[in-house]
């Protein structure tokens, strides 16, 4: 079926990278070095680029300039349905200043805020003049922004096929038996909202020609995806556009593909000859570069009265946009044992920007809503509800029924996690307690593939004065890259991690796969540590006759090659690279994994503890611990810091975000900081970050696996089990505002 209209978004192409499954596979890798071993790996490092972004020296694409650029802005549909008539743009090119105009879309225009025409000029402020001065004849024509709306026979068609489409289905076992062997049954609905990414540095891009030869500066998560794509999209060779990337201010998922901007850029700039910059305004990266998809989920669940798991079904509605949404299957099919479950998933399409993949797409929704309905069947069946989960634990993949985990740490997550809380404290019986003010507990596990990409590449060079420059075609998100890029090469080599010049963010670099998936480090750190394995054996090699012995018996540290039994015999770097007289160059590859004998995943467990103010119906949390089995960790520092991140987005997501929709005019209500409200440092509580930091030894050379999205996946959904446990019935909804907390409080009371 041919369905042109869908915004087929190229980010999604990401979740498959995510899964090993069906990629080229070669030689398990080597087994990983013991933790005692290292120096480096493990530690706190701090940012080997800090001082630089905090001083403000980092240079963002926001930042650049070039002589003779030109400053872009685009005109955007004011109607969420329209037919475009007719483009005018020539009063807009008569106007001082503009050097270029193009027409963008003519036809049919299927949300607020579709391109529609663009204009490049000298200054911004001469392209938003010049913009208002596009004449364009629309045929409004009717919409439709509700979920449920849209699915009514009778709405306005977002497209040539019914808004309502099947999406997702999944069967294991008999639904009807499981059910008819339960002796306890619940069933709750769960609802997710659209949750917009807000990266601090919004969307931008500067596109350079040189003759045939496009140089693109942008602020992406994927240097040479965005390189490919531009090449398709402009049909030009590949080898011919370069894409650059230096610092970001985040993306979360907005900034995995190519945008539609940068290729208006790319235009512009071939019109002008002279470089083009775009950078979206805090409103544009509101509405025009995607959201977290919305869901609405029924659960039914069944179990044993000593909280064995029978049966579950799950409905879902789900809304993207004119794009699909997210698949909300997975954390059902693997994290519990589940002898007989029922998936059936469907989406609806709106007239309203496509989403885009955001941070654990998928996963973050599943989880609210499996993790609930464990939660409230705990309460149904009188038990503590971190005993359910340990009841229904798997050792092996597809809840129990396909291939074993290599590592699973999950227990570990649970011990540890349920101890930093006080698990004891909770109450009992969620709502047990009284007054105004009322304090719970809540938990939910997590899972996530995270195992990386194999075939990553990146270059390894030995100047000759010693010195070590590492190349990887990755790039840093706003997630310290460059230094676990140093602390692996640094552990390897003998060297401190600032001594290790790192260069990344740039698709002439040696291949890797988009920031994103939680991909980064465990395709990344292999590839680093296997370049940086040959240049030892290639230095052991240059000092072994020098010294006298042979290379097995030779160890590196502090720039010297010496004898490991006797220390003082040692030659310096500098002195063996001499003898070469030229660079040495060592390529590092991230080898295949046995993903047909082994699931890999990262595990994880949240705990948080709210208290609820009964009157007003705010929430305020009050600690959160979140413990998490991701193989080994890297940088202690940046680990922690990326946890803190995904607990407190989150928690913002549960509180606080979502965006809003104008029935009327179909567009986006509140796309700014003022009116999408967004976690600030006082919302924020006591964050504890726990690792279980056991090797993974079958997936890579380091046992690392990722850790960018695990932390966001249960921190929304033990926030919401924490409400629960405070006042005895779920909100069910997310953000979980004053009003919603209020209309749960009325449904108790009600006894519904
Ligand atoms: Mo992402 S949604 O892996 O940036």
């Amino acid at each position: 079926m041919s369905k042109p209209f869908i915004v087929e978004d190229p980010n999604l192409e990401y979740l498959e990278a995510a899964r090993p499954e069906g990629r080229p596979q070669d030689a398990p890798a080597a087994r990983p070095a013991p933790a005692e071993d290292f120096k480096v790996i493990g530690r706190r490092t701090p940012r080997i680029d800090g001082a630089k972004i905090v001083t403000g020296r980092a240079r963002y694409t926001h930042d650049l300039h070039f002589d003779g650029l030109l400053h872009a802005k685009i005109l955007r549909s004011p109607h969420a349905a329209a037919e475009v008539l007719s483009i005018d743009l020539s009063s807009a090119l008569a106007y001082p200043g503009v050097k270029a105009a193009l027409k963008l879309r003519e036809g049919r225009v299927r949300w607020a805020g579709e391109q529609v025409a663009a204009v490049a000029a000298t200054s911004e402020a001469a392209a938003e003049e010049a913009l208002a001065l596009v004449k364009v004849d629309y045929k409004v024509l009717p919409h439709v922004v509700d979920d449920l709306e849209a699915g009514r026979p009778d709405a306005p068609l977002v497209a040539d096929q019914a808004n309502l489409q099947p999406f997702n289905a999944f069967d294991r076992g008999e639904i009807d038996k499981g059910f008819a062997e339960a002796e306890v049954i619940i069933e709750r609905a769960y609802r997710t909202n659209w949750e917009v990414h807000q990266p601090a540095e919004t969307h931008a891009s500067i596109a350079k020609w040189d003759g045939r030869v496009l140089t693109v500066w942008d602020s992406t998560q994927a240097v040479h995806s965005v390189r490919d794509a531009l090449a398709r999209v402009l049909q030009i060779p590949a080898a011919d556009v370069r894409v650059v990337k230096h610092y970001m201010g985040g993306g979360f998922g907005s900034k995995l593909g190519l945008n539609d901007h940068t290729v208006v850029a790319a235009r512009l700039a071939k019109e002008t000859g002279r470089p083009v910059k775009i950078t979206l305004t805090r409103q544009e990266n509101s509405f025009c570069v995607g959201y977290r998809p919305s869901t609405r989920f029924t659960v039914r669940i069944g179990a044993k009265k000593d909280g064995t798991i029978t049966a579950l079904h799950m409905k879902n509605l789900n809304c993207g946009g004119v794009g699909r949404g997210d698949r909300c299957s997975e954390p059902f099919v693997d994290v519990y044992r589940i002898p007989h479950l029922k998936i059936e998933e469907s989406s609806v399409f709106v007239n309203a920007c496509g989403s885009r993949a955001t941070r654990a797409p998928g996963h973050t929704q599943a989880t609210l809503a499996l993790e609930g309905a464990m939660e409230e069947l705990a309460a149904a069946l009188k038990m503590d509800p971190l005993q359910l989960r340990r009841k229904n634990y798997t050792a092996k993949s597809q809840g129990d029924t396909s291939l074993p985990y290599s590592l699973k740490r999950l227990e570990d997550c649970y011990k540890a996690g349920a101890e930093a809380i006080g698990w004891g404290r909770r109450n009992k019986a969620p709502g047990a307690g009284s007054g105004r003010y009322r304090r719970g507990m809540g938990m939910a596990s997590q899972i996530w593939p995270g195992a990386g990409v194999p075939g990553t590449l990146a270059e390894l060079r030995i100047h000759p004065d010693g010195t070590i420059e590492v190349e990887c075609g990755t790039q840093d998100i706003g997630c310290g890259t460059r230094t676990h890029i140093a602390v692996v090469a640094a552990e390897t080599l003998g060297f401190e991690p600032r001594d290790i010049v790192v260069k990344i963010g740039d698709s002439d670099y040696p291949w890797a796969p988009i920031s994103g998936g939680s991909l980064t480090t465990p395709s990344v750190a292999p590839a680093i540590r296997d370049a940086a394995l040959k240049a030892v054996d290639y230095l052991k090699g240059l000092a072994s006759p020098k010294l006298g012995a042979p290379p097995e018996d030779l160890a590196l540290g502090g720039k010297r090659v010496f004898v490991k039994a006797a220390p003082e015999k040692a030659v310096e770097w500098k002195e063996l690279m001499k003898s070469i007289r030229r660079i040495a160059y060592f390529h590092g590859e991230r080898a295949g994994h046995p993903s047909d004998t082994f699931a890999f995943q990262t595990f994880g467990a949240h705990f948080a503890e709210v208290e609820v103010d009964t009157r007003t119906g705010k929430i305020r949390v009050l600690k959160h611990v979140a413990a998490h089995d991701i193989g080994r960790v890297v940088n202690r520092q940046t680990a922690e810091s990326q946890v803190i991140g995904g607990v407190t987005q989150g928690l913002s997501a549960a509180l606080f975000e979502e965006k809003l929709m104008d029935p009327e005019t179909g567009a986006m209500v509140n796309p700014n900081y003022h009116d999408y409200k967004v976690a600030t440092a006082l919302d924020v509580p006591e964050i504890v970050p726990l690792f279980i930091d056991v090797p993974d030894e079958r997936l890579n050379n380091l046992g690392v696996k990722g850790l960018g999205e695990p932390p966001r996946i249960p921190s929304s959904a033990a926030v919401a089990n924490a409400v629960f446990n405070a006042l005895g019935v779920h909100v069910g909804e997310i953000p979980m505002t004053p009003p919603r907390v209020l209309a749960a409080l009325k449904r108790k009371e009600a006894g519904r």
